[in-house]
């Protein structure tokens, strides 16, 4: 029997992270992995193909609508779907294979097949020609992920009604697609085929979009992706859902009563959150029971049962590829005997779309329910130089310091290429910084993040260049 100090249970960021860590501490550890290749949702059917398709998607719009012809560029392009969902294919073959190769690099071993834990201590893994080996591991690290929430109702096919898999290779532009949904998946899955020609539709059963986005951020979001060819049907619930070979009519209500429609479409896509994934893992073997919601409760990444931990989507916090990349971190530092450590107050989030949202921190909602004293600093991307000569001035950046001690509590932006700039207020406030801090810090012109530095000096009301 193979004997392991880790062995880890999925392939995914939480997974591939945890084991690579774990080979550089010199710990013996193996990864069981189902599917074919490695990198779990995120590099297979989640973060790395729906960004493919967005950066894609974003330049044929670029071409084909008004923006190449504003900078005096006129083309006429061609739509070659089949080449766009061939780089995407091949950019994650790349991504997999990249994995595979980290793993030889830190002397991880990959375990091909379906892990079940078989009891302390146990891992059983049947392979793909149904042969059963078993690996006996010091320390079990679950992190299996999540899957796609279903809906009552709404019998996901993948040839007309869409999961997030199937919405990321549609053999053809739909003319209609209605999303289920004002998530994030849905904003960024219903952009990308909205921008290639689609008319979309989101349905979304809340007043609002996108819960736990800033609520200011949210509106503005909302009203751009509107300007942009989005309808959005808000408080609506779907309560049915019949395809056929060519369309899907689905059943809409007013989700405060009131007469239900009929909205027919080429495809729909469902998208109303994901939930953690533990089938036949064999839980019961070691006495864990997951939530109602079928997480899986930790303490510091340790499930209830002694040598088993959890990190990633199957367990509490965010289900972001770069939140099981932390606790991969730290669950493994733990196991070895180091300080594992992960600040969930510093879990950056980005949407992908154009403009793009990214937020960190606590959102004004939030600092309101708590009671908590703040002061706010704004500056709008109109003012913003390199955003004005790129005509990309859509969007603000908003920091939120407390009212006393004028710590960044949280900063949320709408706007050009803001995921690529929350990263300098993740360590701004990994490092308890004062709004102050980012205020008298020299930011390079003409850059949009010098935005950053204006709505931080709007903190303390010295904005000058608004
Ligand atoms: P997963 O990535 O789900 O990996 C779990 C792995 O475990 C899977 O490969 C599965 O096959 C394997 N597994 C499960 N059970 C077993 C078993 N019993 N035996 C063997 N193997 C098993 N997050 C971001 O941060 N940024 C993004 O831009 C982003 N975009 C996304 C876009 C889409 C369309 C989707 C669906 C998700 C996106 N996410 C994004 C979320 C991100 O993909 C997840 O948060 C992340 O993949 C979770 O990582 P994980 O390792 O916990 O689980
Ligand atoms: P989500 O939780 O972001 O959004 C789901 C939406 O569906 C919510 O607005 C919710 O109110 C709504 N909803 C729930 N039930 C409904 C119903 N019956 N009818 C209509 N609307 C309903 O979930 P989503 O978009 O499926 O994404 C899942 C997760 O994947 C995200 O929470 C995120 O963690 C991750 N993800 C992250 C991305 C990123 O970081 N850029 C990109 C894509 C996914």
């Amino acid at each position: 029997m193979a004997q392991y100090d880790v062995v880890i249970i999925g392939g995914g960021p939480a997974g591939y992270n945890a084991a690579i860590r774990a080979g550089q501490l010199g710990l013996k550890a193996a990864v069981v992995e189902k599917r074919v290749t490695l990198g779990g949702t995120c590099l297979n059917v989640g973060c790395m193909p729906s960004k493919a398709l967005l950066h894609a998607s974003e330049l044929y719009e670029a071409a084909a609508g008004k923006e190449f012809a504003t900078l005096g560029i006129e083309v006429k392009p061609k739509l070659n779907l089949v080449q766009m969902m061939a780089q995407k294919a091949e950019s994650v073959a790349a991504l997999t294979k990249g994995v595979e190769f980290l793993f030889k690099k830190n002397k991880v071993d990959w375990v091909k097949g379906a892990g079940r834990i078989a009891g302390q201590g146990k891992v059983e893994v049947v392979g793909e020609d149904g042969a059963v080996t078993t690996l006996e591991a010091a320390n079990i690290v679950i992190a299996t992920g999540s899957e796609p929430s279903g809906l009552p109702g709404v019998t996901v096919d993948n040839q007309r009604i869409l999961d997030s898999t199937g919405a990321l290779s549609i053999p053809e532009v739909p003319k209609s697609l209605v999303v289920i949904g004002a998530g994030i998946i849905g904003l960024e899955l219903g952009s990308v085929w909205r921008r290639l020609g689609a008319q979309v539709t989101v349905v979304e059963f809340l007043d609002r979009i996108c819960p736990g986005m800033d609520a200011e951020v949210a509106k503005t979001f909302q009203r751009a992706l509107t300007k942009q060819g989005m309808t959005f049907k808000l408080g609506a619930k779907v309560t049915g859902a019949k395809a056929t070979k060519t369309k899907v009519d689905l059943t809409v209500e007013p989700v405060a009563g009131g007469e239900a429609e009929t909205i027919s479409a080429d495809y729909v896509l469902l998208a109303i959150g994901r939930r953690p994934y533990t089938e036949g893992l064999g839980l019961e073997s070691v006495g864990i029971v997951p939530d109602k919601r079928g997480f899986i409760d930790t303490d510091h990444w340790k499930t209830s049962a002694p040598g088993v931990w959890a990190i990633g989507d199957v367990t509490h916090g965010p289900m972001l590829a770069h939140k099981g990349e932390e606790e991969a971190v730290a669950c493994i530092e733990t196991i070895a005997g180091k300080a594992g450590h992960v600040n969930y107050g510093v879990i950056p989030s980005v949407v992908y779309t154009a403009p793009e949202v990214a937020w960190v921190g606590q959102t004004e909602e939030e600092l309101k329910a708590a009671g908590r004293a703040y002061k706010s600093g704004k500056f709008p991307f109109t003012a913003n130089s390199r955003a004005k000569i790129n005509h990309e001035t859509e969007g603000f950046v908003k920091v939120l310091a407390d009212a006393t001690t004028d710590e960044v509590l949280g900063v949320h932006m709408i706007g050009p290429q803001v995921g690529e700039m929350i990263g300098e207020y993740c360590v701004a406030m990994e490092f308890k910084a004062a709004s102050e801090d980012v205020a008298r810090t020299c930011h390079p012109h003409p850059t949009r993040s010098e935005a950053l530095r204006q709505a931080a000096m709007g903190v303390e009301g010295w904005t000058m260049q608004a």
